[in-house]
């Protein structure tokens, strides 16, 4: 039967992070692996959706109100314009506004420069696309950004590069100089720069998440794509965007209609609540995840791992494997799920450049903390029955 399948279809590989949660699913194990709260999204958004259901919002629909309350937002947060009827393309979570970005913008053989360690989506898009991606490591233990090394990453087929900030699987919050150095490579090389901002609302301390569309010289050449996705703990809603100049966001809206057609009209309805919420709201989603990731870095520094880099945003921490484990990150995570009953992420899948050496590259696990404190406090205890503080790691193979 593989022949009756496209040479697409034969090159895509499903992903570990999937294989992984189905196999810790049936040894009942809890899921720090996937990046999706286990906790209740807000009432009140809840009760719109339900709401638009009662009200029979249940067909192919566009609200243009969420593009009118984006539009606002840009501004009040970044200080940008965009005309909310122009410029602003509704789709299915961030991740069809991410492909439809790529197909509206990528042509085959054109180059893409990502970062690395990154998201395991924008490699497959940009393929399908017929795209290469060209990636650059950030450096270790902090993640940061190299500017020679990015900028020697340019050819003349260099297309857009990929930004995603605050940081799958890392936590890092790209700084403003690193900032500068890309908007100043997109100017000068006059490429695209295709955002990722779904954790733009997940910052920690002193760190704020701020678009490289507010860059000078940047925002006609930046394609912004969000959701609702983990600000509102509504993953499985599936209402997104892309924010981008208007031929690209129209380009956008006729891939996303061609594949999709609308986004969940229910769903639609209740972002306007979604987006409507107070300050308190996004202040205390701040603070809940500080809390949430201290007690997770904690954890894992009581289990014997080494946290080098405290997450400035999202909801991952990317530590590096006890010193005392030899082998692999896979095996870790195997083990992990086995004898403690607790699913993680191998780092190895988020990376891709063959800078490090192999053994670098599978030191490391993505814990995600975006989990209720007794989902946590479970965790925990698990990991107890397996260290003790003294001792560090005694998990086995
Ligand atoms: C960096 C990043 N981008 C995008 C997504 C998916 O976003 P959405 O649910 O809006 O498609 C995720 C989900 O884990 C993510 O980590």
């Amino acid at each position: 039967m593989e022949g009756k399948l496209s040479r697409l279809a034969r090159t895509l590989k499903p992903s570990p992070i999937q294989d992984l949660s189905h196999f810790a699913e049936r040894c009942g194990a809890i899921n720090l692996a996937e990046g999706f709260p286990d906790f209740p999204a807000p009432a009140k958004i809840k009760e719109a959706a339900i709401s638009a259901i009662n009200s029979d919002f249940n067909q192919y629909r566009h609200v243009q109100g969420i593009c009118d309350m984006l539009s606002k937002m840009m501004k009040q947060k970044h200080g940008l314009h965009f005309d909310p009827l122009t410029e602003i393309a509704i789709c299915c979570g961030q991740t069809e506004a991410f492909a439809a970005t790529i197909f509206a913008t990528i042509s085959p053989g054109d180059e893409v420069v990502v970062f690395d360690p990154a998201y395991e989506t924008y490699e497959t898009c940009i393929a399908m696309a017929g795209g290469v991606p060209v990636y650059v490591a950030l450096d270790p233990p902090h993640w940061t950004l190299d500017g020679g090394k990015f900028m020697k990453s340019f050819t003349p087929r260099t297309k857009a590069i990929v930004l995603n900030s605050p940081h799958n699987p890392t936590g890092k919050v790209f700084s403003m100089q690193e900032l500068e150095v890309i908007a100043e490579a997109c100017c000068r090389m006059d490429c695209v720069a295709i955002t990722d901002e779904v954790y733009e609302y997940i910052t920690f301390e002193m760190h704020k998440h701020t678009s490289i569309a507010s860059l000078s010289g940047m925002q006609e050449r930046t394609i912004i794509t969000s959701s609702l996705s983990k600000t509102f703990s509504v993953t499985g809603w599936r209402i997104g965007w892309a924010i981008a100049p208007c031929n690209i966001a129209s380009a956008i809206r006729n891939i996303h209609i061609k594949i999709t057609d609308s986004a969940p009209a229910p769903f639609q309805e209740a972002a306007l609540t979604a987006l409507s919420s107070p300050p308190l709201y996004f202040k205390s989603l701040r603070e809940d995840y500080v809390t949430r990731r201290d007690y997770v870095i904690d954890m894992l520094v009581m289990f014997g791992f080494q946290v080098h880099f405290k997450p400035q945003g999202s909801f991952f921490i990317f530590a590096e494997l006890p010193e005392n484990w030899l082998s692999s990150d896979v095996d870790f995570v195997e083990n992990l799920i086995k004898k403690a009953g607790i699913a993680a992420v191998p780092g190895c899948g988020f990376f891709h450049t063959s800078t490090y050496s192999q053994q670098y590259q599978s030191r490391y696990v993505r814990f995600a903390f975006c989990k209720s404190m007794a989902t946590l406090t479970a965790a925990a205890k698990r990991i107890s029955e397996l260290a003790s503080i003294k001792d560090g790691i005694i998990l086995s193979k």
